[in-house]
């Protein structure tokens, strides 16, 4: 059987700009520090009424144009995202209503920067069994609405955007996911956490005083397991499909850190040319980083129809994933 393929794809970003310099303006910190430290040079920032359903429902449009598909062609929608709206309606219903999809099932998948792989494989695996014909899988974030703008720490690493594709059964046999890998680790999340908004801590005077309604991060235990989890899902991808590294055309990591995706390459041994990196120009979008260079790299043609490459995330939860497609 033919594995599923990405019959299109699509993307948003917002057009403010906002350089590191611009940062270094409003919080003690510097452009050399920031691109030093993590690659980053500027990122895009969602801009009045742009919210993450607006931003999903405009990379959705593309991807379906990409497809030359219309919404009647939609059969599920899946939104990843850890910046929706609103805690309910999901953003994915929000979508929906958004591009007048009608009536069909939509849901949000919450693993932080992992949720496209997330959502590739539940959407992957709908269509699998052929109760959905098109899934559509969004990856959007609003991420400049949850970050603590007087921590430097923080505030310097993340930015706002979308990126969607459509999952169908493909035609051709063994072009597509070829295998996906996903994992957790619930016990950690005192890394990576927004502690208030929730049901344990309603918004209060006191919760907003304490500034409990921002991300927190401890940056330096995420990065090495990020470097263990991202290398751990592409050693085994490769190992239990018989691929080599070498016959990877393209890696598109998830971008929270230039350093993290060069420990990756260090492990793959394989030179950074392979992967593709827009972290300088848009900074950590979590869900949405590893679809927008997925664009991008095909935009470029970084790779071709027959080319392996592998996706590789990790984000808060603890959660990642990685996927390697044949294309
Ligand atoms: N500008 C200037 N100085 C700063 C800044 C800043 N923006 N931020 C921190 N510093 C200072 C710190 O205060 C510290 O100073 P001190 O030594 O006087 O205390 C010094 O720089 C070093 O700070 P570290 O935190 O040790 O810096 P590190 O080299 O670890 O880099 C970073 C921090 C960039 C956050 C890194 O740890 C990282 O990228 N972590 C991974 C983040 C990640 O992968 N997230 C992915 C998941 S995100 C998701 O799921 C939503």
């Amino acid at each position: 059987e033919a594995p599923v393929i990405l019959s299109g794809l699509g993307i948003c970003l917002p057009e403010k700009v906002v350089s590191n310099d611009d940062l270094a303006q409003q919080i003690d910190t510097s452009d050399e520090w920031i691109r030093s430290r993590t690659g980053i040079g500027e990122r895009r920032l969602a801009g009045e009424g742009q919210e993450t359903s607006t931003m999903g429902a405009e990379a959705a449009r593309n991807a379906l144009k990409d497809a030359g598909l219309t919404v009647d062609d939609i059969d599920v929608i899946i939104c990843t995202t850890m910046t929706p709206d609103m805690v309910f309606p999901s953003a994915a219903c929000l979508i929906q209503a958004e591009l007048g999809i009608p009536r069909v099932p939509a849901f949000d998948v919450t693993a932080a920067c992992s949720g496209f792989l997330y959502g590739l494989e539940v959407g992957g695996s709908l269509v699998r069994t052929g109760a959905y014909k098109r899934a559509l899988i969004v990856g959007s974030e609003k991420m400049s609405s949850v970050i603590d703008w007087e921590d430097r720490s923080t505030c310097v690493l993340f930015g706002d955007g979308a990126g969607a594709c459509i999952l169908e059964k493909g035609t051709e046999s063994g072009v597509g996911i070829i295998d996906v890998v996903l994992g957790a680790d619930g016990s950690r999340d005192d890394l990576l956490y927004m502690a208030a908004g929730g049901s344990r801590m309603p918004a209060t005077g006191e919760t907003v005083a304490n500034r409990d309604h921002f991300l927190k991060m401890n940056g330096k235990e995420v990065f090495k397991l990020a470097v263990k989890e991202m290398g751990g899902v592409a050693t085994e991808l490769l190992e239990r499909n018989g691929v080599t590294p070498d016959q990877l055309k393209c890696v598109i990591p998830h971008q929270a850190n230039v350093r993290i995706i060069d420990s990756l390459a260090a492990r793959l041994e394989l030179p950074r040319e392979r992967f593709l990196i827009n972290i300088d120009r848009f900074g950590n979008t979590s869900a949405a980083s590893v679809p927008l260079a997925l664009e991008e790299a095909r935009r470029l043609g970084r790779f071709e129809s027959g080319d392996y490459i592998l996706l590789a995330a990790f984000g808060a939860g603890l959660t990642w994933g990685g996927a390697l497609l044949k294309w």
